[in-house]
């Protein structure tokens, strides 16, 4: 059975991707962060449709912590499951906020910068020696790094940065057999910053070939679909899933 992380998977994107790893017969390790309950909800309603799921505590903003989380994800995956190797791991979580650069403040750039790029990159170097030969690696980016927009400066450059570290991660974990991919939304109705503002969807909109805004089943079905066997030959790619964002 394929083992997947998925982090921020109490709400939006998140949870939808673990349900829809799920589906596809994966057992899905969720992380949440402050929504313990939403995350057990969801580990309830997987195992009702007859699929494997368990929360675990991640604050990804914490590289403190990764070392004990890499051992949690250990203990589970053996006791649990059985298995001596992960599968498969989806950096997801996120958060954000629109405010423009003239008065973004230190603290809130350093904040997104913990959460979207070095968190990232040391929990996947802490869970790296839980691969085995094999695996596949999806970092979520963003529509954002293509196209700017007013607001979301600091977001857009660390999302920037996480794709281009899914590119040298793909380079040298290739020796090993894991693929990584970036999926890039454009924006999709969630919890994050708030909800998305009236005129940012009403752009959005204008400025997309399908005219809408993306639901969280546009995005989760193409990551659980690339984390499996039949996209075993994409790498190092980032596929923005948008409906077609000014193009
Ligand atoms: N929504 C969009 O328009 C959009 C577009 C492009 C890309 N994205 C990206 O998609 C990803 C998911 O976003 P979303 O829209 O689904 O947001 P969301 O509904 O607000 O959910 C965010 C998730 O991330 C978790 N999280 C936030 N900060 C965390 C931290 N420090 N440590 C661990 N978990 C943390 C939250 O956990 P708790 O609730 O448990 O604290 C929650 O599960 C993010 O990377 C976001 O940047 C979103």
């Amino acid at each position: 059975m394929q083992t997947v992380i998925i982090t921020g998977a109490s709400r939006g994107i998140g949870r939808d991707i673990a349900r829809a790893c799920a589906a596809k017969g994966m057992a899905v390790i969720a992380t949440y962060r402050t929504g313990k309950d939403e995350a057990q909800a969801l580990v309830r309603q997987i195992a009702e449709d007859g699929g494997e799921a368990a929360a675990l505590y991640l604050d990804v903003a914490r590289s403190d912590t990764f070392a004990a989380f890499r051992d949690e994800v250990r203990s589970l995956l053996a006791d649990r499951w059985g298995a001596g190797a992960l599968g498969a791991l989806v950096n997801n979580a996120g958060e954000g906020g629109f405010e423009p650069i003239e008065t973004f403040s230190e603290k809130a750039f350093d904040a997104l910068y913990r959460v979207h790029l070095k968190g990232p990159f040391f929990l996947t170097q802490a869970l790296l020696p839980l691969f085995a030969h094999g695996g596949s690696i999806v970092n979520i980016g963003s529509a954002t790094t293509r196209v700017a927009s007013v607001g979301v400066a600091p977001y857009a450059a660390f999302k920037g940065g996480l794709e281009t570290l899914t590119r040298y991660m793909a380079k040298e974990f290739g020796p090993r057999g894991i693929r990584v991919n970036t999926v890039a939304p454009g924006a999709v109705h969630t919890g994050l910053a708030g909800g998305i503002p009236a005129e940012f969807v009403t752009m959005v909109e204008r400025e997309t070939a399908h005219a809408r805004v993306g639901e969280v089943e546009d995005i989760s079905g193409v990551v659980a679909a690339l984390l499996g066997p039949e996209m075993a030959w994409v790498n190092a790619q980032r596929i923005e899933v948008s409906g077609g964002y000014f193009i």
